[in-house]
Protein backbone atom coordinates (compact mmCIF):
# COMPACT_ATOMS: atom_id res chain seq x y z
CA UNK A 1 0.00 0.00 0.00
CA UNK A 2 1.85 3.35 -1.22
CA UNK A 3 2.34 5.72 1.91
CA UNK A 4 0.56 8.92 1.68
CA UNK A 5 2.57 11.81 1.54
CA UNK A 6 1.31 15.47 2.97
CA UNK A 7 4.26 17.08 2.66
CA UNK A 8 8.04 16.61 1.58
CA UNK A 9 9.59 16.39 5.35
CA UNK A 10 6.18 14.88 6.40
CA UNK A 11 7.30 11.81 6.54
CA UNK A 12 10.91 11.89 8.11
CA UNK A 13 9.23 14.71 10.83
CA UNK A 14 6.97 11.94 11.91
CA UNK A 15 9.43 8.86 11.91
CA UNK A 16 12.59 10.12 12.44
CA UNK A 17 13.76 13.69 14.11
CA UNK A 18 10.79 16.19 13.96
CA UNK A 19 12.58 18.51 15.96
CA UNK A 20 15.13 18.98 13.14
CA UNK A 21 12.70 19.79 10.74
CA UNK A 22 10.81 22.19 13.40
CA UNK A 23 14.60 24.09 13.34
CA UNK A 24 15.36 24.20 9.97
CA UNK A 25 11.94 25.45 9.15
CA UNK A 26 12.04 28.49 12.13
CA UNK A 27 15.97 29.36 10.28
CA UNK A 28 14.38 29.22 7.07
CA UNK A 29 16.82 26.73 5.57
CA UNK A 30 14.50 23.83 5.30
CA UNK A 31 14.67 23.39 1.35
CA UNK A 32 14.97 20.47 -0.64
CA UNK A 33 17.64 19.71 -2.74
CA UNK A 34 17.26 18.22 -6.15
CA UNK A 35 21.01 18.63 -7.70
CA UNK A 36 24.12 18.93 -6.06
CA UNK A 37 27.43 19.05 -7.83
CA UNK A 38 30.88 20.52 -7.02
CA UNK A 39 30.18 23.46 -4.63
CA UNK A 40 26.51 23.96 -5.78
CA UNK A 41 23.69 23.04 -4.28
CA UNK A 42 20.49 23.10 -6.37
CA UNK A 43 17.03 23.63 -5.13
CA UNK A 44 13.75 22.47 -6.38
CA UNK A 45 12.53 25.93 -7.63
CA UNK A 46 15.76 26.45 -9.32
CA UNK A 47 17.88 28.40 -6.87
CA UNK A 48 21.78 27.41 -6.44
CA UNK A 49 23.38 27.40 -3.12
CA UNK A 50 27.15 27.50 -2.37
CA UNK A 51 28.03 25.02 0.05
CA UNK A 52 30.53 26.57 2.37
CA UNK A 53 30.25 23.55 4.51
CA UNK A 54 31.12 20.81 3.15
CA UNK A 55 28.68 18.44 5.23
CA UNK A 56 31.60 19.28 7.73
CA UNK A 57 34.34 18.56 5.74
CA UNK A 58 32.84 15.68 4.41
CA UNK A 59 33.02 16.79 0.27
CA UNK A 60 36.80 17.78 0.04
CA UNK A 61 36.15 16.74 -3.87
CA UNK A 62 33.35 18.16 -4.50
CA UNK A 63 29.70 17.06 -4.19
CA UNK A 64 29.59 13.54 -6.26
CA UNK A 65 32.36 14.38 -8.24
CA UNK A 66 32.02 11.85 -11.34
CA UNK A 67 35.18 9.84 -11.20
CA UNK A 68 34.08 8.58 -7.77
CA UNK A 69 30.40 8.49 -9.15
CA UNK A 70 32.23 6.69 -11.90
CA UNK A 71 34.06 4.30 -9.80
CA UNK A 72 30.83 3.30 -7.71
CA UNK A 73 29.14 2.19 -10.65
CA UNK A 74 31.78 0.28 -12.06
CA UNK A 75 32.16 -1.32 -8.78
CA UNK A 76 28.31 -1.90 -8.51
CA UNK A 77 28.08 -3.53 -12.09
CA UNK A 78 30.58 -5.78 -11.94
CA UNK A 79 28.60 -7.83 -9.38
CA UNK A 80 31.56 -8.78 -6.54
CA UNK A 81 32.40 -9.76 -3.43
CA UNK A 82 30.71 -6.68 -1.42
CA UNK A 83 31.04 -8.43 2.28
CA UNK A 84 31.68 -11.70 2.30
CA UNK A 85 33.39 -11.66 6.07
CA UNK A 86 35.00 -14.70 4.79
CA UNK A 87 37.31 -13.57 1.73
CA UNK A 88 40.16 -11.47 1.79
CA UNK A 89 38.77 -7.48 0.40
CA UNK A 90 41.61 -6.71 -2.22
CA UNK A 91 40.73 -3.33 -2.21
CA UNK A 92 40.96 -2.84 1.39
CA UNK A 93 44.80 -3.67 0.89
CA UNK A 94 45.13 -1.13 -1.76
CA UNK A 95 43.34 1.36 -0.43
CA UNK A 96 45.42 0.86 3.18
CA UNK A 97 48.67 0.57 1.34
CA UNK A 98 47.67 4.22 0.00
CA UNK A 99 46.74 5.34 3.06
CA UNK A 100 49.84 4.62 5.05
CA UNK A 101 51.75 5.91 1.93
CA UNK A 102 50.69 9.40 2.29
CA UNK A 103 50.81 9.36 6.03
CA UNK A 104 54.42 7.97 6.58
CA UNK A 105 56.02 7.67 9.96
CA UNK A 106 54.74 4.60 11.76
CA UNK A 107 51.43 4.31 10.37
CA UNK A 108 51.79 1.22 8.69
CA UNK A 109 48.54 -0.02 9.42
CA UNK A 110 44.71 0.28 8.92
CA UNK A 111 41.65 -1.14 10.72
CA UNK A 112 38.35 0.28 8.19
CA UNK A 113 35.43 1.62 10.85
CA UNK A 114 32.64 3.30 8.70
CA UNK A 115 32.21 6.26 10.89
CA UNK A 116 34.45 8.81 12.31
CA UNK A 117 33.10 7.71 15.55
CA UNK A 118 33.37 4.33 15.48
CA UNK A 119 37.42 4.80 14.12
CA UNK A 120 37.31 6.68 17.76
CA UNK A 121 36.08 3.60 19.67
CA UNK A 122 38.54 1.62 17.62
CA UNK A 123 41.50 3.65 18.87
CA UNK A 124 40.43 3.48 21.98
CA UNK A 125 40.55 -0.29 22.19
CA UNK A 126 43.91 -0.65 20.37
CA UNK A 127 44.77 1.87 22.93
CA UNK A 128 44.13 0.28 26.00
CA UNK A 129 45.06 -3.01 24.30
CA UNK A 130 48.59 -1.83 23.24
CA UNK A 131 49.37 -0.27 26.56
CA UNK A 132 47.36 -2.21 29.15
CA UNK A 133 46.28 0.96 30.82
CA UNK A 134 42.78 2.42 30.69
CA UNK A 135 42.80 5.79 31.31
CA UNK A 136 42.63 8.02 28.42
CA UNK A 137 43.49 12.20 28.05
CA UNK A 138 41.22 14.47 25.82
CA UNK A 139 41.66 18.14 25.23
CA UNK A 140 38.85 20.56 26.14
CA UNK A 141 36.76 21.97 23.42
CA UNK A 142 37.13 18.50 21.23
CA UNK A 143 34.68 17.19 19.26
CA UNK A 144 35.40 13.01 18.86
CA UNK A 145 32.09 11.64 17.83
CA UNK A 146 28.67 11.02 19.95
CA UNK A 147 28.95 7.35 20.56
CA UNK A 148 29.44 6.71 24.01
CA UNK A 149 33.13 5.85 24.04
CA UNK A 150 33.89 9.09 22.21
CA UNK A 151 31.80 11.18 23.81
CA UNK A 152 33.32 10.31 27.37
CA UNK A 153 35.94 12.31 25.50
CA UNK A 154 34.49 15.48 24.83
CA UNK A 155 34.00 17.88 27.64
CA UNK A 156 31.21 19.91 26.90
CA UNK A 157 27.92 19.14 28.47
CA UNK A 158 25.70 19.85 26.02
CA UNK A 159 26.85 16.78 24.17
CA UNK A 160 26.95 14.19 27.74
CA UNK A 161 24.01 15.43 29.50
CA UNK A 162 21.70 12.22 29.87
CA UNK A 163 23.63 9.91 28.41
CA UNK A 164 26.22 8.88 31.26
CA UNK A 165 28.06 7.30 32.73
CA UNK A 166 30.86 8.14 30.25
CA UNK A 167 34.38 5.59 30.29
CA UNK A 168 35.89 5.58 33.46
CA UNK A 169 39.49 6.76 32.97
CA UNK A 170 38.57 9.41 30.86
CA UNK A 171 39.93 13.12 31.74
CA UNK A 172 40.01 16.41 30.38
CA UNK A 173 42.74 18.81 29.88
CA UNK A 174 43.46 22.47 28.40
CA UNK A 175 43.85 22.56 24.68
CA UNK A 176 47.24 23.89 24.30
CA UNK A 177 49.09 23.20 27.82
CA UNK A 178 51.74 20.81 27.80
CA UNK A 179 52.84 21.59 31.33
CA UNK A 180 49.21 20.02 32.65
CA UNK A 181 50.11 17.15 30.29
CA UNK A 182 52.76 16.35 31.31
CA UNK A 183 51.33 15.80 35.36
CA UNK A 184 48.57 14.08 33.55
CA UNK A 185 51.06 11.37 31.87
CA UNK A 186 53.55 11.07 34.69
CA UNK A 187 51.07 9.06 36.44
CA UNK A 188 51.56 6.46 33.72
CA UNK A 189 48.13 5.63 34.39
CA UNK A 190 46.83 7.15 30.64
CA UNK A 191 46.80 4.93 27.18
CA UNK A 192 46.55 7.36 24.84
CA UNK A 193 46.22 11.20 24.26
CA UNK A 194 43.48 11.88 21.82
CA UNK A 195 43.75 14.79 20.15
CA UNK A 196 42.74 16.87 17.07
CA UNK A 197 45.78 19.24 15.88
CA UNK A 198 43.61 21.94 14.87
CA UNK A 199 40.32 21.96 16.59
CA UNK A 200 37.68 22.43 14.52
CA UNK A 201 34.64 22.13 16.39
CA UNK A 202 36.26 23.91 19.26
CA UNK A 203 36.45 26.98 16.88
CA UNK A 204 39.41 26.65 14.37
CA UNK A 205 41.71 26.36 17.41
CA UNK A 206 45.26 26.38 15.77
CA UNK A 207 47.86 25.25 18.41
CA UNK A 208 51.33 26.47 18.71
CA UNK A 209 53.90 23.78 16.85
CA UNK A 210 55.84 23.16 19.68
CA UNK A 211 52.81 22.15 21.81
CA UNK A 212 52.24 19.13 19.64
CA UNK A 213 55.55 18.50 19.20
CA UNK A 214 56.21 18.51 22.95
CA UNK A 215 52.75 16.42 23.24
CA UNK A 216 54.36 14.13 21.05
CA UNK A 217 57.48 13.41 22.64
CA UNK A 218 56.21 13.72 26.67
CA UNK A 219 53.59 10.52 25.31
CA UNK A 220 56.61 8.91 24.47
CA UNK A 221 58.21 9.29 27.36
CA UNK A 222 55.45 8.39 29.87
CA UNK A 223 54.44 5.46 27.38
CA UNK A 224 51.04 6.94 26.10
CA UNK A 225 50.15 6.49 22.86
CA UNK A 226 49.62 9.71 20.73
CA UNK A 227 46.23 9.53 19.12
CA UNK A 228 45.60 12.46 16.48
CA UNK A 229 41.86 12.54 15.40
CA UNK A 230 41.88 13.80 11.69
CA UNK A 231 38.16 12.98 10.94
CA UNK A 232 38.10 16.54 9.55
CA UNK A 233 41.62 17.73 9.31
CA UNK A 234 42.66 15.14 6.79
CA UNK A 235 42.40 14.50 3.33
CA UNK A 236 44.06 17.50 2.39
CA UNK A 237 41.32 19.77 4.25
CA UNK A 238 44.66 21.81 5.47
CA UNK A 239 46.50 21.84 2.80
CA UNK A 240 48.99 18.86 3.46
CA UNK A 241 47.07 14.78 3.69
CA UNK A 242 47.28 15.00 7.39
CA UNK A 243 47.85 18.75 9.66
CA UNK A 244 50.38 16.47 11.31
CA UNK A 245 52.42 17.15 8.12
CA UNK A 246 52.48 20.83 9.06
CA UNK A 247 53.44 20.07 12.48
CA UNK A 248 56.58 17.25 11.12
CA UNK A 249 54.78 14.99 13.77
CA UNK A 250 55.11 10.81 13.89
CA UNK A 251 51.69 9.75 15.65
CA UNK A 252 51.03 6.31 16.69
CA UNK A 253 47.51 6.50 15.71
CA UNK A 254 45.71 8.59 13.52
CA UNK A 255 41.74 8.10 12.77
CA UNK A 256 40.46 9.36 9.38
CA UNK A 257 36.72 9.34 8.30
CA UNK A 258 34.40 12.08 6.64
CA UNK A 259 36.03 13.15 3.07
CA UNK A 260 37.73 9.41 2.74
CA UNK A 261 35.08 8.68 0.27
CA UNK A 262 34.24 10.81 -1.37
CA UNK A 263 30.96 11.73 0.86
CA UNK A 264 28.88 9.30 -1.04
CA UNK A 265 29.42 6.18 1.74
CA UNK A 266 30.04 5.98 5.23
CA UNK A 267 33.60 5.34 5.99
CA UNK A 268 36.51 5.26 8.41
CA UNK A 269 40.10 4.33 8.58
CA UNK A 270 42.02 3.73 12.02
CA UNK A 271 45.64 3.84 10.91
CA UNK A 272 48.46 2.67 13.29
CA UNK A 273 51.94 1.04 13.88
CA UNK A 274 53.03 -2.32 13.35
CA UNK A 275 53.84 -2.76 16.96
CA UNK A 276 50.40 -1.41 17.85
CA UNK A 277 48.31 -3.41 15.30
CA UNK A 278 50.37 -6.27 16.81
CA UNK A 279 48.64 -5.91 20.30
CA UNK A 280 45.15 -6.86 18.95
CA UNK A 281 45.56 -9.30 16.25
CA UNK A 282 48.52 -10.97 18.53
CA UNK A 283 47.53 -14.85 17.05
CA UNK A 284 45.65 -16.62 14.85
CA UNK A 285 42.88 -17.00 17.70
CA UNK A 286 42.73 -13.25 17.84
CA UNK A 287 42.39 -12.81 13.86
CA UNK A 288 38.79 -11.14 14.15
CA UNK A 289 39.11 -10.22 17.46
CA UNK A 290 38.42 -6.34 16.37
CA UNK A 291 35.63 -6.11 13.59
CA UNK A 292 32.59 -4.44 12.03
CA UNK A 293 29.95 -5.67 9.29
CA UNK A 294 30.46 -2.72 6.66
CA UNK A 295 34.11 -1.98 7.21
CA UNK A 296 36.11 -3.30 4.20
CA UNK A 297 32.80 -3.23 2.36
CA UNK A 298 33.94 -3.00 -1.46
CA UNK A 299 31.72 0.32 -2.19
CA UNK A 300 33.60 2.18 0.36
CA UNK A 301 36.79 0.69 -0.46
CA UNK A 302 36.67 2.01 -4.18
CA UNK A 303 35.14 5.32 -3.10
CA UNK A 304 38.17 5.55 -1.64
CA UNK A 305 40.52 4.96 -3.82
CA UNK A 306 38.84 7.04 -6.10
CA UNK A 307 38.75 9.54 -4.52
CA UNK A 308 42.28 9.65 -2.99
CA UNK A 309 43.13 10.01 -6.42
CA UNK A 310 41.05 12.95 -7.47
CA UNK A 311 42.92 14.59 -4.55
CA UNK A 312 46.01 14.03 -5.91
CA UNK A 313 45.40 14.32 -9.24
CA UNK A 314 43.55 17.50 -9.16
CA UNK A 315 46.26 18.74 -6.65
CA UNK A 316 43.79 19.73 -3.86
CA UNK A 317 46.18 20.19 -1.73
CA UNK A 318 48.02 22.67 -2.87
CA UNK A 319 44.82 24.61 -4.06
CA UNK A 320 43.54 23.93 -0.54
CA UNK A 321 46.79 26.42 0.88
CA UNK A 322 46.04 28.88 -1.96
CA UNK A 323 41.98 29.82 -1.92
CA UNK A 324 42.78 29.34 1.85
CA UNK A 325 44.92 32.26 2.05
CA UNK A 326 43.31 33.89 -0.07
CA UNK A 327 39.79 33.71 1.72
CA UNK A 328 41.42 34.36 4.79
CA UNK A 329 43.42 37.76 3.41
CA UNK A 330 40.19 38.94 1.25
CA UNK A 331 38.30 38.85 4.61
CA UNK A 332 40.72 40.70 6.89
CA UNK A 333 40.55 43.50 4.20
CA UNK A 334 36.47 43.33 3.98
CA UNK A 335 35.72 42.60 7.85
CA UNK A 336 39.01 44.70 9.47
CA UNK A 337 37.14 47.84 11.51
CA UNK A 338 33.78 45.99 12.49
CA UNK A 339 34.13 46.11 16.57
CA UNK A 340 32.02 42.35 16.39
CA UNK A 341 34.39 40.75 14.09
CA UNK A 342 37.28 39.53 16.87
CA UNK A 343 39.71 37.23 14.56
CA UNK A 344 40.10 35.70 11.31
CA UNK A 345 41.86 32.38 11.79
CA UNK A 346 42.39 28.95 9.63
CA UNK A 347 44.78 26.64 7.96
CA UNK A 348 44.36 25.62 4.48
CA UNK A 349 40.38 25.68 3.75
CA UNK A 350 39.27 25.38 7.08
CA UNK A 351 39.11 28.80 8.11
CA UNK A 352 36.85 30.65 11.52
CA UNK A 353 35.50 34.28 11.34
CA UNK A 354 35.27 34.56 15.25
CA UNK A 355 32.72 37.15 16.79
CA UNK A 356 32.53 38.89 20.19
CA UNK A 357 30.43 40.91 22.13
CA UNK A 358 29.87 44.28 20.98
CA UNK A 359 31.10 46.88 23.36
CA UNK A 360 28.71 50.09 21.73
CA UNK A 361 25.64 50.10 23.92
CA UNK A 362 23.36 49.86 20.85
CA UNK A 363 24.50 46.70 19.72
CA UNK A 364 25.82 45.28 23.35
CA UNK A 365 21.74 45.71 24.68
CA UNK A 366 20.46 43.59 21.82
CA UNK A 367 23.24 40.97 22.20
CA UNK A 368 22.69 40.33 25.50
CA UNK A 369 19.40 39.68 25.01
CA UNK A 370 20.12 37.29 22.40
CA UNK A 371 22.64 35.69 24.70
CA UNK A 372 19.80 35.25 27.23
CA UNK A 373 17.59 33.86 24.86
CA UNK A 374 20.51 31.33 23.82
CA UNK A 375 24.12 31.42 23.48
CA UNK A 376 23.96 29.79 19.90
CA UNK A 377 21.53 32.45 18.92
CA UNK A 378 23.82 35.24 17.60
CA UNK A 379 25.74 32.13 15.62
CA UNK A 380 22.92 30.96 14.10
CA UNK A 381 21.30 34.39 12.92
CA UNK A 382 24.14 35.12 11.06
CA UNK A 383 23.96 31.76 9.00
CA UNK A 384 20.32 32.19 8.53
CA UNK A 385 21.31 35.60 7.42
CA UNK A 386 23.97 33.74 4.87
CA UNK A 387 21.74 31.71 3.33
CA UNK A 388 18.49 33.29 3.24
CA UNK A 389 20.32 36.59 2.18
CA UNK A 390 22.89 35.53 0.21
CA UNK A 391 22.56 31.85 -0.91
CA UNK A 392 25.77 30.27 0.94
CA UNK A 393 25.45 27.49 2.82
CA UNK A 394 27.30 27.76 6.53
CA UNK A 395 27.43 26.88 10.53
CA UNK A 396 28.63 28.02 13.47
CA UNK A 397 30.78 25.24 15.21
CA UNK A 398 29.47 23.10 17.50
CA UNK A 399 31.37 23.40 20.89
CA UNK A 400 32.34 27.49 19.80
CA UNK A 401 28.87 29.28 18.85
CA UNK A 402 30.40 32.64 18.19
CA UNK A 403 33.07 31.33 15.21
CA UNK A 404 31.17 30.86 12.19
CA UNK A 405 33.42 27.88 9.70
CA UNK A 406 33.85 28.54 5.72
CA UNK A 407 35.05 25.00 4.39
CA UNK A 408 34.41 24.88 1.08
CA UNK A 409 34.86 22.24 -1.11
CA UNK A 410 38.66 21.93 -2.11
CA UNK A 411 37.16 22.30 -5.40
CA UNK A 412 36.05 25.77 -4.55
CA UNK A 413 36.64 28.55 -7.64
CA UNK A 414 38.07 31.70 -6.79
CA UNK A 415 34.61 33.44 -8.23
CA UNK A 416 33.31 31.43 -5.43
CA UNK A 417 35.60 32.43 -3.03
CA UNK A 418 34.94 35.90 -3.67
CA UNK A 419 31.10 35.69 -3.76
CA UNK A 420 31.28 34.32 -0.09
CA UNK A 421 33.73 37.37 0.78
CA UNK A 422 31.24 39.89 -0.32
CA UNK A 423 28.35 38.21 1.17
CA UNK A 424 30.24 38.10 4.60
CA UNK A 425 30.90 41.86 4.08
CA UNK A 426 26.81 42.68 3.45
CA UNK A 427 26.05 40.36 6.40
CA UNK A 428 28.56 41.73 8.53
CA UNK A 429 27.76 45.42 7.84
CA UNK A 430 24.39 44.76 8.25
CA UNK A 431 24.87 43.25 12.61
CA UNK A 432 26.41 46.53 12.88
CA UNK A 433 24.32 48.85 11.27
CA UNK A 434 20.67 47.59 11.29
CA UNK A 435 18.42 47.08 13.34
CA UNK A 436 16.41 44.26 11.19
CA UNK A 437 18.78 41.95 11.78
CA UNK A 438 18.57 41.97 15.75
CA UNK A 439 14.65 42.69 16.04
CA UNK A 440 13.95 40.20 13.35
CA UNK A 441 16.29 37.14 15.04
CA UNK A 442 14.20 38.17 18.80
CA UNK A 443 10.99 37.81 17.03
CA UNK A 444 11.64 34.54 15.29
CA UNK A 445 13.53 33.46 18.35
CA UNK A 446 10.93 34.27 20.47
CA UNK A 447 8.77 32.77 18.20
CA UNK A 448 10.34 29.56 18.03
CA UNK A 449 10.78 29.26 21.74
CA UNK A 450 7.30 30.56 22.84
CA UNK A 451 8.48 33.21 24.90
C1 LIG B 1 37.11 15.77 14.66
C2 LIG B 1 35.98 14.80 14.61
N1 LIG B 1 36.16 13.56 15.09
C3 LIG B 1 35.18 12.63 15.05
C4 LIG B 1 33.94 12.93 14.53
C5 LIG B 1 32.86 11.90 14.50
O1 LIG B 1 32.68 11.47 13.19
P1 LIG B 1 31.30 10.77 12.74
O2 LIG B 1 30.24 11.80 12.79
O3 LIG B 1 31.59 10.27 11.35
O4 LIG B 1 31.05 9.65 13.68
C6 LIG B 1 33.70 14.21 14.04
C7 LIG B 1 32.37 14.57 13.50
O5 LIG B 1 32.07 15.69 13.19
C8 LIG B 1 34.74 15.17 14.07
O6 LIG B 1 34.56 16.41 13.62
Amino acid sequence: MPIEVTSPSALYSEHVNPQWVKLLDVLGMNVSYTRCSGSELFTEDGTCILDFLSGYCVHNVGHNHPSVVAALKEELGRSGPAMLQSHVPEAAGELAARLCKLAGGRLSKVFFASSGSEGIESAIKFARAHTGRTGLLYAEGAFHGLTCGALSLMGNPFWREGFGPMLPGAEQIRFGDAQSLEAKLSTRQFAAFIVEPVQAEGGIRIPQREYLQTAQQLCRKYGTLFVLDEVQTGMFRTGKFLAAHHYDLNPDIVILAKALSGGLIPIGAVLMSDAVYKSVYSSLKRAIVHTSTYSENGLAMRAGLATLEVLERERLGKRAIERGNELRRRLRETLSGYEMVRDIRGIGLLSGIEFQAPSKISLRVAFDAFQRIHSGLFGQMVVMRMFRDEKILTQICGNNFMVLKAAPPLIVEETQIDQFVVAMGRVVELIHSSSTFWSDALGLARRALNI
